[in-house]
């Protein structure tokens, strides 16, 4: 019902509409109306209402519940369900927790995450407001060796979706950081569930950065992260961003779906930061070095080293800069 007082007050923006014409039109009475608006102003709408005009939505919060998500949204499956909350320890534990009920294309969002994850082990920072902390439930019709390659169809969408909306060109480092100037402004998780032969679910999860806010980063991440609105200089809207990031992932996500990685592969070689640099990898057993040659049509890394070309299907690579390895 929240959805359809806000449908009805963004129709009107330039002028007041009346709690009697709410009612009439949402079938609920005036006192429902004037619950729900005090519900929306908790939650940071600003309406300003007059006696015998009504009322008026003067600003919306940058929040991402799905009353704000849906008008913007070109797609038709992903997050077509948002499921929101102030506060969680992780939106892929969640996610993970009530996949088997949902559809595909639900996305789990979270203000704050309290105990953010990152991939091997490591924790993401991830403070109120202060990016997209989301985690979509897919259910596609792979392989599960094939699932892997979803890590970088989401990578490809991430850059795109952040030229689409500030203008600024960034890079991927295979296969899960999206870099601009050299820092990590995203990182992407994807894991999952399957039988030998199919999957079950994939949560892909997002930790894109948008804006520092006043918490004070970690130290230790100081030097190597960074946010959105540092980068483009102005002030990103997050709900914005979430709209432009499903709709390029569902138009990169349906490709790969219908054409296989191949279809993909070549987005991900134009925006490498990997290619023709000196690299390290570290996996599980062994640690080498390198040069990143190419990017296989299956989404595997291509490292040629002194003892011959290397085919990385994963492991951490990172690149050697002006300060070392990044
Ligand atoms: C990485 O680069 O290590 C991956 C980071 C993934 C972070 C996201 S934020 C939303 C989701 N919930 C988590 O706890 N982690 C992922």
């Amino acid at each position: 019902m929240k959805e359809r007082i806000l449908k009805e007050l963004n129709q009107n923006r330039r002028s007041f509409i009346s709690g009697q014409y709410l009612s009439d039109r949402l079938g609920i009475s005036r006192t429902a109306v004037w619950k729900y608006i005090n519900a929306l102003k908790k939650q940071g709408y600003e309406i300003e209402a007059i006696p015998n005009k009504g009322y008026r939505l003067v600003t919306s919060p940058d929040v991402l519940i799905a009353e704000e998500v849906y008008p913007l949204l070109k797609t038709s499956v992903l997050g077509r369900k948002v499921i929101h909350s102030e506060k969680l320890a992780s939106t892929s534990l969640l996610a993970k927790e009530i996949a088997p009920q949902q559809q595909e294309g639900t996305v789990v969002i979270a203000e704050e995450q309290t105990g953010g994850r990152g991939r091997l082990g490591r924790k993401w920072y991830s403070p109120r407001g202060g990016g997209i902390w989301a985690s979509l439930i897919l259910k596609p019709r792979i392989r599960p060796e094939k699932a892997y390659q979803l890590t970088q169809v989401a990578a490809v969408a991430v850059v795109k979706a952040i030229k689409e909306t500030t203008g600024v060109s960034a890079g991927i480092k295979w296969p899960n950081d999206i870099i601009i100037n050299g820092k990590k402004v995203c990182g992407i998780l994807t894991e999952m569930n399957a039988e030998a032969d199919a999957v079950n679910h994939i949560i892909l999860s997002i930790g894109l950065n948008v804006s520092p806010g006043q918490e004070d980063m970690p130290p230790d991440l100081r030097d190597k992260m960074t946010f959105l609105d540092v980068e483009c200089g102005f002030s990103v809207s997050r709900k914005g961003l979430l709209a432009a990031l499903l709709g390029e992932l569902e138009r990169v996500y349906f490709k790969f779906l219908e054409q296989g990685f191949e279809a993909v592969a070549e987005d991900c070689r134009r925006f490498s930061v990997l290619l023709g640099r000196e690299v390290r990898v570290e996996q599980m057993d062994r640690v080498f070095q390198g040069r990143a040659v190419q990017i296989t049509g299956d989404g595997a890394l291509l490292v040629q080293t002194a003892e011959g070309r290397v085919e990385v299907i994963s492991g951490d690579v990172s690149v050697r800069g002006v300060y070392g390895y990044l």
